[in-house]
């Protein structure tokens, strides 16, 4: 029984807590043995209960079946959630894991790609998840097979998905409410599938690969260089003036002592990610690398000014969560037409007379952020008002 939600009534000094859902498969009766997945979590059912009757204290059922909406109070309080699946100690175990080989569907209307992070909902549960590979796209007309890294919508695709947090799920063939699922790209239902084969995740045993935390603490590190470590990531579109700024600012705070230092799209696309374009996928790819090597800086003890276009709010969010608390998003704001008009290094002529393809701003898209930490509006301020804006923003940000 996948645990749709946990209820507690508190009129009448009611104390019971009842785990709700629906049976899929087998029968729950009292005294049963119940152990949620992927928990592990044990316990006995102590009683039986129907949802009308939870407010009225009708009598419940002897016992539940499949297909039956239920709910059960359990014999000790143990910390139970929605998207558990809850399973009889005598019966089988479902699959638990992070790392899972599907069949699926796709309706999106963006291509499904990897590095970018979606939702697999499954049973009752919900988890982030990332395409990890694609072993084989099926024509869906002549059943012909196909090799690419991305799935378009009305395709048919053998993926590995990876999750974010382990999950409870049943292998196609047995139980269908636990072995399909659907992916929600964006809060849209964008593909759907069937689960086949739980994978071993990737971790050190596996890719001989471990985390070895440095010998410096974040704090020492802190006290000897006198600053800590923070990521201020400067976003708009192209010739927003993101770069100029970022360059002031940078020489403001070394000139006063701070050791800070530019990643900037344009340098690091030269080296680090010169094999990347300006695809969707390859800017999402640009992005998470990025992040990662933003986050080192930062690690280090540098004021990172990160300098990208980078034109999608759910690629920021996730830098945000991989960098935590000293992640700064800053928006340079200018329009698309003032950024025309400066055109700084020609790029949107040559887009706009077709010499550049999936040029931002004209044939590929920029997502204003939603809840930027400052907006620097480049029409209202010269270049010199934003950088002593950003400067004692930064400043401000160091002190805390
Ligand atoms: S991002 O979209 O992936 O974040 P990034 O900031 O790394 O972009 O690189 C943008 C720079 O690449 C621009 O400043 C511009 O000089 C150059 N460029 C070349 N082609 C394009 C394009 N099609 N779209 C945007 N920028 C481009």
């Amino acid at each position: 029984m996948p645990v749709q939600g946990v209820y507690k009534f508190t009129e009448s000094c009611d104390n019971r807590r009842i785990i709700a859902g629906t049976v899929e498969s087998g029968k729950l009766n009292v005294g049963d043995a119940v152990v949620f997945f992927p928990s592990g979590k044990k316990t006995m059912v102590k009683s039986l209960e129907i949802f009308h009757a939870m407010c009225s204290n009708t009598a419940a059922p002897s016992y539940f079946s499949a297909g039956e909406a239920a709910g059960f109070t359990m014999a000790e309080q143990i910390f139970v959630r929605r998207g558990e699946i809850a399973c009889l100690e005598s019966e089988p175990s479902p699959c638990v894991g992070v790392k899972l080989k599907a069949n699926l569907f796709w309706l999106g209307k963006s291509r499904f790609v990897t590095g970018k992070s979606y939702y697999l909902k499954c049973g009752t549960a919900k988890v982030e998840m990332h395409l990890e590979n694609i072993e084989r796209i099926v024509n869906a007309v002549d059943l012909s097979c196909l090799m690419r890294n991305y799935v378009e919508k009305n395709e048919v695709a053998e993926c590995i998905l990876t999750l974010e947090a382990p999950l409870a799920f049943d292998l196609s063939g047995s139980i269908d409410q636990t072995s399909r699922f659907v992916i929600v790209d964006d809060y849209e239902i964008a593909g759907g599938g069937i689960i086949t084969e739980a994978m071993e995740a990737d971790d050190y045993d596996t890719r001989n690969i471990r985390w070895s935390e440095n010998t410096v603490s974040a704090d020492e590190r802190f006290r000897c260089l006198g600053q800590k470590g923070i990521v201020v990531w400067m976003t708009g579109l192209p010739g927003s003036v993101k770069t100029t700024i970022a360059q002031e600012v940078e020489r403001r705070l070394v000139t006063s002592g701070y050791s800070a230092y530019v990643l900037d799209g344009d340098k690091l696309r030269r080296g680090l990610n010169n094999d990347l374009g300006f695809s969707d996928a390859d800017r999402i790819e640009n992005m998470r690398r990025v992040t990662e090597t933003a986050n080192l800086f930062r690690d280090a003890g540098s004021i990172t000014l990160v300098t990208l276009i980078s034109p999608f709010e759910q690629n920021r969010r996730k830098a945000r969560e991989i960098i935590g608390n000293d992640f700064l998003e800053v928006y340079i704001k200018a329009s698309i037409e003032t950024c025309k008009a400066r055109d700084p290094k020609k790029l949107y002529q040559k887009a706009l007379s077709g010499q550049i393809k999936n040029f931002t701003g004209i044939d590929s898209s920029y997502e204003i952020p939603l809840n930027p930490d400052l907006v620097l509006d480049t029409e209202k301020w010269n270049e010199e008002e934003c950088a002593e804006t950003l400067y004692s923003f930064i400043l401000t940000h160091l002190e805390r």
